[in-house]
């Protein structure tokens, strides 16, 4: 069979791969700490749930318009006022599934072939995938350590050409957890604006925070910049809500109308009843992400403790999310082969950094229960002095 050509242009998502390696080995009954999944392992709170499960009893079970059921639109653009600072209107808002579906919406309804998209590595898998889809071209800026694994403006700067027209940042960052300061984002702006491109800013971890560490985000500092800014966004991380398949994006209107339209051609609405789900999540009682968030702050102790216990790893210390990203180059592995490495002869997965182009490096979740972090660090460490 002959595929079309953009299939042999896009690499499939290590992580589920990862993630499923080790669910079937967990089935065959093998005893498997996996730190491989991007999901908190809560249960989705049941105020949440039961707004779904109402709309369900009231027959929201129809089609409803493209773009999201009014009211939620609504309650986005709510949120985005109270919480970011942005003056979105409900037209403003596209709601989606899930937040990787805001971003894939954006790049079609944005990129032509040879756009370029500037992604500061180490990234999220998908954003370069997403932009070759949209037959544009991804323009990896490299990070590392020294900068925090942040884009300085001068690289920015750098690595912007007549052809770029969309950045992506992503704060907190997977699979970092790095957090952009204020003056960071203040000063990645004046770039965007002088250069005059569109940045998406993907803020799907920013109530996923630690130790008093502030999320601004990039579109409420300035009309300048905020008509160049779209938001992507989703209910998975903060309201434990993965599987619903819900998020959204938000920007200039003429933008949010061509999403639309490209939704109406592929997937129609996002289930009817769900939004209503969405809709309890965002206008109910914020404690529940609270309470997630200090599981993960005591979770991301304990976890960055072990690792730094751990002779030859290097390990910074994040502000948000609930992702580690240790430095393996000292056992003189690359990142693949100390994931398989791990997996096959201890039973602990992890993902591979070069996932995300950062080779020296894996990805831990500790979006798991506090057993599995001690069980599993004790082997990674039995793993990592067995190879210096
Ligand atoms: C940085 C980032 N953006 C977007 C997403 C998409 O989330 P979802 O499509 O589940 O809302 C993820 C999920 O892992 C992510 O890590």
């Amino acid at each position: 069979m002959k595929l079309a050509a953009r299939v042999s242009q896009v690499t499939p998502s290590i992580t589920l791969a990862i993630a499923a390696k080790a669910k079937a080995m967990k089935a065959e009954g093998i005893d498997v700490c996996s730190f491989s999944a991007g999901e908190p392992d809560f249960d989705t709170p049941a105020h949440i749930k039961a707004a779904a499960v109402k709309a369900l009893d009231e027959g929201k079970t129809k089609y409803g318009a493209a773009a999201g059921e009014p009211k939620l639109r609504e309650a986005i653009a709510q949120k985005l006022k109270t919480d970011n600072g942005l003056d979105y209107k409900s037209e403003n808002v596209i709601v989606t599934n899930g937040g990787k579906h805001s971003l894939y919406n954006l790049m079609m309804a944005l990129i032509d072939p040879g756009d370029e998209v500037i992604i500061p590595a180490p990234y999220w898998l998908s954003y370069p995938e997403m932009v070759i889809l949209a037959a544009g071209k991804p323009v990896i800026v490299q990070t590392d350590a020294s900068t925090g694994y942040k884009i300085t403006p001068e690289q920015l700067q750098k690595a912007i050409t007549p052809k770029t027209k969309l950045f992506v940042l992503n704060s907190p960052s997977n699979p970092t957890g790095m957090v952009y300061t204020p003056e960071e984002i203040k000063a990645l702006a004046k770039v965007v604006v002088d250069a005059d491109i569109y940045v998406v800013s993907d803020e799907i971890y920013e109530k996923i925070l630690y130790d008093g560490v502030e999320h601004v985000s990039i579109g409420s500092l300035g009309q300048e910049i905020f008509s160049r800014t779209l938001i992507s966004n989703g209910f998975a991380k903060a309201y434990s809500m993965t599987g619903w398949r819900l998020g959204y994006l938000a920007g200039p209107v003429e933008i949010i109308k061509a999403a639309s339209t490209i939704q109406g051609h592929s997937t129609s609405n996002v289930c009817t009843f769900a939004q209503y789900g969405a809709i309890a999540a965002l206008e109910g009682s914020q404690v529940c992400v609270e309470e997630m968030r200090q599981a993960f702050a005591k979770r991301r102790q304990v976890m960055l403790d072990r690792l730094n216990a751990i002779p030859g790893l290097s390990t910074a210390k994040p502000d948000g999310a609930f992702y580690l990203f240790p430095d393996i180059s000292k056992t003189g592995l690359k990142s693949l082969e100390f994931c398989n490495a791990l997996l096959e002869a201890h039973q602990v997965a992890v993902i591979p950094g070069v996932a995300f182009g950062a080779d020296n490096n894996i990805r831990l979740s500790y979006a798991t229960d506090m057993a599995t972090i001690e069980k599993g660090m004790d082997r990674l460490e039995k793993f990592v002095r067995s190879r210096i």
